[in-house]
């Protein structure tokens, strides 16, 4: 049954939220939905409860929230493989509850970006199945990549891509034919050749840019265009390769023409809609001709992502990400965490959580120091570690089941957050003992928001103060460079400037204190730092922000 949309409308960005290029510093909440909060107590998350949390997100003192997919879909890659792109699932509940969601938040003044997925769909996708039901000759195969195999009797894979969650990238069908799927089986790849393919999309953006959200966040997004002819590769060359995405399936230059059309349509609504490019590029270069001024406005930044906790490689790669946007004038974007990959806190840890905590916080106070866009992922402004021992068996991620791919396995990230009480699912859902659908560590009592809210020492309480100083202090967030200032062996200090005052940023990467001749006044530290007479010591793993 389609769902009905009754009340169309657009943003109100009258007072609340009018701010000019208000994406070009914004800090972008992920929503992961099926982990946020479960408002009907089925043990999965679902778009009520996030309605229901938007206050909760108004007073962290984000600006937007992103949404991972909650469109209709069989769920073999977590709502990235959608059958239907203009429905929710009722697992997630239904359109109106699509619909109050957007007008809540913008009643909040807080903007709704959501997730499309054009490079592939779903094995149920209508044009994928009538594909199937046609036979060899339908011409709902071209939208797609249907080829004859190659020996004897069609028997082997039409070439030698391998999928990004491991084996081929190729699965054959009864009458013989192979399909196309970069990511699993059920997730047939779209022919960007085909006419058909961008009207589509077209009016599948139109349809949620007249439901009134602010952006899109483009799931694979330097996926879509494959080379001609579909080359192979070679094995050895594959795994190579991958690891800097320079293969004939990504990042070809025909993707670009795509988005220059999407942003046309962007265009043509009031209220600056964005648009932000999940592209996983060779370099932060080829990153940035996505981001010309006639293509997308963000993209997320994962050569910061995968940087580990030392100065100099941060330094390099903070450098890079300004010099490669300022040269198409888009905001460079910041992000530590996603449901793709292990938490920050985690992977900063090296087996120690408290460690990984202390260097977490660091972490955050640089980010949202740096000039541009910053993205937090869910359940990281509790301080929440990757959850390492879930049993195999209630485990969904599907590259788990397949060999080791880009993504690795993604369940311990995505464990639902804790909100309150005593007992497990932590006020998930709306009953004590209730369901959810991974489940959590006794140990995330102490995580709870409620656990956490009116504590000053918390990491909540942090993430909160460190929006509210970035919001009063715009130095922090806006602009487009950072000036390095001279800092001892292991630690990062630059000051930023803008009209309205400067400030400095130091953090110490190294394991012991730093005494350095202090900047100005404290406006935040991520860790108690100790003065006397202008000079001040930095714990170890320690951001500090000062009014300079
Ligand atoms: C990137 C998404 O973030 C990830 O979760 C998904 O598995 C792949 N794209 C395929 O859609």
């Amino acid at each position: 049954m389609p769902q009905h949309v009754t009340t169309a409308h657009t943003p109100d960005t009258s007072n609340t939220i009018a701010h000019r290029e208000w994406w070009r510093d914004a800090v972008i909440y992920q929503v992961y939905p099926r982990s946020f909060a479960d408002g009907n107590g089925d043990g999965m998350g679902d778009l009520p409860g996030v309605t229901a949390r938007l206050p909760y997100l108004k007073r962290l003192g984000v600006d937007a929230v992103w949404l991972s997919p909650f469109y209709t879909s069989p769920q073999a890659d977590a709502g990235y493989d959608v059958a239907d792109y203009r429905t929710v699932d009722p697992m997630f509940g239904a359109m109106p509850d699509a619909d109050a969601l957007v007008r809540e938040a913008h009643a909040l003044g807080l903007r709704v970006i959501v997730d499309v997925v054009p490079n592939h769909c779903s094995e149920q996708h209508e044009w994928f199945k009538q594909a199937l039901r046609d036979g060899r000759d339908s011409p709902l195969r071209e939208r797609f990549h249907f080829r004859p195999g190659k020996g004897e009797d069609g028997q082997l894979p039409p070439n030698d891509w391998e999928s990004v969650f491991g084996g081929p990238a190729w699965t054959r069908v009864a009458d013989g034919d192979w399909y196309l799927h970069l990511f699993a089986p059920e997730q047939p790849d779209f022919n960007w050749e085909h006419r058909a393919v961008h009207d589509e999309f077209h009016s599948i953006l139109r349809f949620w840019l007249d439901l009134g959200i602010d952006g899109f966040r483009i799931d694979v997004a330097h996926g879509l265009v494959k080379a001609a002819g579909l080359p192979d590769i070679g094995h050895e060359e594959q795994v190579k390769l991958l690891g800097s995405q320079a293969v004939p399936y990504f990042d070809q230059d025909g993707v670009h023409e795509i988005y220059r059309s999407w942003r046309r349509i962007l265009e043509e609504y009031a209220g600056e809609r964005i648009a932000v490019a999940e592209a996983w590029t060779p370099t932060v270069e080829r990153s940035a001709l996505y981001l010309r001024p006639d293509e997308l406005h963000q993209a997320f930044n994962f050569e910061y992502l995968t940087t580990g906790w030392d100065a100099a490689e941060l330094r390099a790669v903070i450098d890079r990400s300004l010099d490669a946007m300022n040269s198409v004038a888009a905001p460079a974007t910041w992000v530590l965490s996603n449901h793709d990959v292990v938490r920050h806190s985690t992977r900063f840890s090296e087996g120690d959580e408290a460690r990984g905590l202390r260097r977490a916080k660091a972490a955050t106070l640089l980010m949202l120091a740096l000039p541009g866009s910053a993205y937090i992922y869910q359940g990281e402004e509790l301080g929440l570690p990757e959850v390492t021992e879930l049993p195999d068996e209630v485990r969904q991620d599907p590259a788990f089941f397949r060999s080791a791919g880009q993504d690795g396995t993604r369940d311990g990230c995505r464990v639902p957050l804790p909100w309150s009480g005593e007992q497990a699912p932590f006020g998930f859902g709306p009953a004590d003992g209730g369901p959810s659908w991974l489940p959590q560590p006794a140990s995330w009592k102490r995580f709870s928001v409620r656990a956490q809210e009116g504590d000053p020492a918390s990491t909540l309480e942090f993430y909160r103060s460190a929006l509210a100083v970035r919001r009063e202090h715009p130095a922090l967030g806006a602009g487009r460079d950072v000036e390095w200032l001279d800092a001892p062996d292991g630690v990062l200090s630059f000051r930023r400037t803008t009209a309205r005052g400067t400030v400095v940023c130091t953090v110490n990467l190294t394991a012991e204190p730093v005494t350095i001749a202090a900047p100005g006044t404290v406006l935040l530290s991520s860790a108690e730092s100790v003065g006397a007479a202008g000079q001040v010591s930095i714990p170890a793993d320690a951001t500090v922000w000062w009014a300079a």
